[in-house]
């Protein structure tokens, strides 16, 4: 049975790094397995939520978020050998439990649109973004 826990107090910071290391995500710092920043990044996030298969962290997402109006999911990832198990729409379930009033924001990975259509997401018709670097994700 897979077990979820809210915040960073129990993280396995190098599972972490391991799971990012595999799925990517985390602007890029996972594939570097840049751990301090990895860290850095999740201890100051709004909420956190972890999955766990017995002792091994086997998923996680976070939030940014002023907990007022606005909230946006970044680094939702599931191992490989996790993913179509329900893991990723319990994590986003946890991580908006409580925040229903808040407008949530999030970007898709290419390949997984149809995920966050399923669980409730609608597309944005004029969301804009700023990266720091050239990303396929950007229109010229
Ligand atoms: C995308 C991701 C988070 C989905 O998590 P998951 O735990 O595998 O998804 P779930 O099992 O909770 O899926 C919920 C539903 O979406 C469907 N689904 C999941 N991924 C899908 C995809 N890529 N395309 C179409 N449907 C998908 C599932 O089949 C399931 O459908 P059902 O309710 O009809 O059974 C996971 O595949 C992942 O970590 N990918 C690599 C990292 C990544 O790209 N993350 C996204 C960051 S924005």
């Amino acid at each position: 049975m897979i077990e979820y826990k809210i915040g960073t107090d129990d993280i396995d910071w190098e599972g972490l790094r391991d799971l990012y290391g595999e799925v990517g995500l985390v602007g890029g710092l996972g594939k570097k397995r840049d751990l301090p920043k990895i860290r850095e990044a999740f201890l100051i996030s709004f909420k956190v939520v972890t999955a766990w298969d017995n002792q091994r962290l086997v998923g996680a997402g976070r939030m940014i978020s002023d907990g007022v109006c606005y909230g946006m999911i970044f680094d939702l990832g599931i191992l490989v050998t996790h993913q179509r198990q329900g893991i990723g729409r319990q994590i986003i379930n946890i991580l908006l439990k409580g925040h229903e009033d808040l407008f949530i924001h999030l970007t898709s990975t290419f390949g997984n649109e149809e995920f966050y259509k399923k669980i409730g997401f609608k597309k944005h018709k004029t969301g804009f973004a700023k990266y720091p670097i050239k990303s396929k994700y950007l229109e010229d």
